[in-house]
């Protein structure tokens, strides 16, 4: 149980998007531009670099179509973006996007309080917009919020999130990515839950996109991996959350889950001192302190210098080996 052994997993940058739409503070296009390069290099399957919803809605990102544009791409990762309606879609396609990643909730008041419309009414913008995206060559994900609990309903009914999950692969998606929110799940119903819908839809590739904000994102990463998943989102630093999700708070920080499963003999292929480096940048550019830990403890190896006055230490308790005692 839980032996990495080389079992290759994919790695989803989405501190550019779920991590910032949640930031007070507006960060300049060209540092989002410079941490998006940066990030480039450190061995991601995918980025989700921005988001083409509402300036009014998601002020942080108002600038998604100056992002997309003036990114370096790096060759085998993909560059997604998240998508809430047509309007997005279409900007989405004038910026060459590599993936479209719709997006809806399990929820109803969650959807309705983060997109404006029923869940009826989303399904009916993702069909349009898969169908823009589908006939335009570009693969579509579709992202679905509360998976595992709603902030504002509490328990969201399986059978509604495996009903959605087969709405979407009618629609076309390839991918379909179960999103914690809110941090509500825990790793036995994680593992329920990402056992039963890979069962059901072995076709899609699934992503997990777990919250830390009850401090079991590592886990339950952990309890996704033992039922198949192989794909995760995460963020840098641990930052992100949902506006529009009372409680919201960051995802499972990239450095630490990364650190965790290459401990653990997983390959990630991710570098986790280039991690770290991109962590410590990131935090400059926020302005505050990151909720990671690895990021500040470092990885398990590093040596630290023994305490001040340590060789003194060292020849007294040596030297009580050579005292003869009375
Ligand atoms: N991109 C840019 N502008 C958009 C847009 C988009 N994707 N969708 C709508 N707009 C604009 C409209 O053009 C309109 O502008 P106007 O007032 O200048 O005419 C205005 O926004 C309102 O449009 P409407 O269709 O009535 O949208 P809404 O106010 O009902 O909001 C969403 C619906 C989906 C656009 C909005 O709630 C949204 O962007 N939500 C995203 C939330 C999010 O990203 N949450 C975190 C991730 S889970
Ligand atoms: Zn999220």
């Amino acid at each position: 149980m839980f032996e990495g052994k080389g079992i290759k997993l994919r790695i989803n940058e989405v501190a550019t998007r779920d991590g910032l739409q949640n930031e007070a503070v507006f960060v300049e296009t060209d540092d989002k531009v410079q941490l998006v390069d940066q990030l480039s290099g450190l061995g991601y399957s995918k980025i989700e670099v921005t988001s083409f919803t509402s300036p009014t809605a998601i002020p942080a990102l108002k600038d998604a179509e100056a992002v997309m544009h003036r990114i370096r791409r790096a060759p085998g990762v993909v560059y997604t973006a998240l998508i809430p309606n047509a309007r997005g879609g279409e900007r989405a396609l004038e910026c060459r996007v590599d993936e479209f990643n719709l997006v809806m909730s399990a929820s109803e008041t969650h959807n309705l309080a983060n997109l404006r419309m029923t869940r009826q009414q989303s399904l009916r913008q993702l069909s349009e917009v898969a169908a823009l995206a589908l006939g335009a060559g570009v693969p579509v994900n579709i992202s679905l919020s509360c998976v595992f609990g709603c902030p504002m309903e509490g328990e969201v009914p399986q059978t509604a999130v495996l009903d959605l999950v087969g709405r979407f692969a009618s629609l076309g998606a390839t991918g379909v990515t179960l999103c914690d929110t809110t941090g509500m799940a825990y790793p036995t119903q994680v593992f329920q839950v990402c056992a039963s819908v890979a069962q059901a839809y072995p076709e899609l590739n699934i992503t997990g996109h777990f919250h830390n904000t009850r401090g079991m994102g590592l886990v339950n990463t952990l309890a996704a991996v033992e039922a198949g998943i192989r794909q995760f989102d995460m963020s840098l630093g641990g930052i992100g959350g949902c506006p529009y999700a009372p409680g919201a708070s960051g995802n499972v920080a990239t450095e630490d889950v990364v650190h965790m499963l290459q401990c653990m003999g997983y390959d990630t292929g991710v570098d986790v001192p280039g991690l770290i480096g991109a962590a410590h940048e990131l935090e400059r550019l926020v302005g505050h302190e990151l909720p990671a830990q690895v990021s500040r403890s470092g990885e398990r190896l590093k040596r630290h210098a023994p305490p001040a006055g340590f060789e003194e230490i060292q020849a007294r308790a040596l030297a009580r080996d050579t005292t003869p005692t009375t």
